[in-house]
């Protein structure tokens, strides 16, 4: 059976965090010693450019970062770990999908959104502040991803739309450039439900924008003990009965204790175990967990060299699959060498896909319907009926003109629909409208 590729990036502009590190190194770690997975784990170091622009920092995350996932146990061996700064292919792709992919696509981004709408709110002018960078992070990210054609990519949730215009980029330069094969794997993102978010210092989601991190190795055990000290709980005495679920330290606790001791500390806490205690106890566990890890992490900080080492050679196998996937692509769109057979042969190498197409019809009960077939006469969706083929037509064109149709109003037109094939077979439209 062959392996699937489970591709993920970290963007290295902090110092990790308990939360990254339950919500992403962890399950990670555990993952890549899976022998069905085929793991692909990279320093997303372009990414962090778009972010900060303090290079000590970037410098100095990169280092840790690099550093925390070996603590953690990854094995460099078994997996590809790399700096995405070291892989000249993943600029180079990002550029061919810059030029397939939609503006109105990435108009479309979140974190994009976000910016312009809080510049609109404050007055000022929609795209005060925003680069290039930041608009373009979904052509970077998907270029990460499809460069190494990966099946899944686990990631929170606030990166899955990513993930969708991926696919979206992906379906679209396979139609154009695929010649009915696929160039690239559609990737699928990947929500850990069983991994919890860790709640910080306040109860909210432990970030870094919320201020109420636990730092993970940074400050040692000190540190560790001090900040799992400053946990908020309620204001109840020693001896009193404590409810264990109205506080974040119950939660964080459960992210590292096995069910026996998170019951233990239930029942002392309910017996009237102190909040101080109960901190104590908590962070014995998580530090029990740390330590060896952190000893790790404080011996690969102090050599630097050894880290670079890893890293280079991580990017160099990395590239033994981006070099030659990127010249097949830059093959594909018509990079080639002046004196290779297809750049002189009269017929165009690649022949196009069939496309997708929109039919009408009435049926007898003398309700008008539409239905939209793939490029292979495969249905992908069947509409209800509609009071008049006027009203069709509009439709059809609106989609058309758009490149895709929200996820609501498919469902009003058919409930059975998948947004995602729709959504390709309208990109496909789209994509083919100007040639
Ligand atoms: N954007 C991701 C984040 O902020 C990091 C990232 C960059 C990534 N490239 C990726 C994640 C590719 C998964 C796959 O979390």
């Amino acid at each position: 059976m062959s392996r699937i590729r489970v591709l993920t990036g970290i963007t290295t502009t902090g110092t990790p965090h308990l939360g990254n590190y339950v919500g992403a190194i962890r399950p990670a770690v555990r993952a890549s010693r899976d022998p069905q997975v085929d793991a692909f784990y990279f320093l997303a170091d372009y990414h962090a450019l778009i972010k900060c622009d303090d290079p000590l920092r970037i410098a100095r995350s990169r280092l840790e970062i690099a550093a925390t996932w070996l603590a953690a146990g990854l094995d460099p061996a078994q997996v590809c770990f790399y700096r995405q700064s070291d892989i000249p292919e993943i600029p180079e792709l990002t550029w061919l999908l810059t030029c397939v992919t939609g503006k109105g696509l990435m108009n479309r981004a979140h974190a994009y959104k976000a910016a312009t709408d809080a510049n609109e709110a404050a007055g000022e002018d929609a795209d005060a502040g925003v680069t290039m960078g930041l608009f373009s992070y979904p052509v970077l990210m998907a270029a990460d991803i499809l460069m190494f054609n990966a099946h899944r990519v686990p990631v929170g949730r606030d990166q899955v739309q990513h993930i969708e215009m991926a696919r979206d980029i992906a379906a679209r330069f396979n139609h154009l450039f695929g010649a009915g094969t696929s160039l690239f794997v559609l990737p699928e993102a990947q929500i850990e439900a069983s991994v919890a978010t860790l709640p910080g210092l306040d109860g909210r989601k432990m970030s870094k924008s919320y201020d109420n991190t636990i730092p993970l190795f940074q400050g040692g055990s000190k540190a560790l003990r001090e900040a799992i000290f400053k946990i908020v709980t309620d204001s109840r005495l020693p001896g009193e009965p404590k409810d264990p679920d109205g506080s974040a330290l119950m939660v964080i606790f459960e992210a590292f204790a096995s069910a026996d001791e998170s019951a233990r500390l239930r029942s002392a806490l309910r017996e009237g175990l102190s909040w101080g205690e109960a901190k104590q106890w908590v962070f014995d566990s998580i530090d029990r967990e740390l330590a060896p890890m952190r000893a790790r992490y404080e011996e690969l900080i102090a050599q630097p060299q050894h880290l670079e080492a890893v890293l280079i050679e991580g990017a160099a196998k990395a590239r033994r699959t981006a070099t030659p996937f990127l010249s097949a692509l830059r093959e594909a769109v018509g990079l080639r060498r002046f004196d290779a057979h297809s750049v002189v042969d009269a017929a165009p190498v690649v022949s196009k896909q069939a496309l997708p197409e929109f039919k009408q019809f009435r049926e007898s009960d003398g309700g008008f319907r539409f239905k939209l077939l793939d490029g292979q006469g495969v249905v992908l969706l069947q509409s209800v009926a509609f009071e008049s083929p006027r009203l069709i037509g509009q439709l059809i064109a609106n989609w058309r003109a758009n490149g895709q149709v929200s996820a609501d109003e498919l469902q009003r037109v058919d409930p059975s629909a998948d947004h995602a094939a729709v959504s390709n077979a309208l990109q496909c439209l789209l994509a083919s409208a100007g040639e």
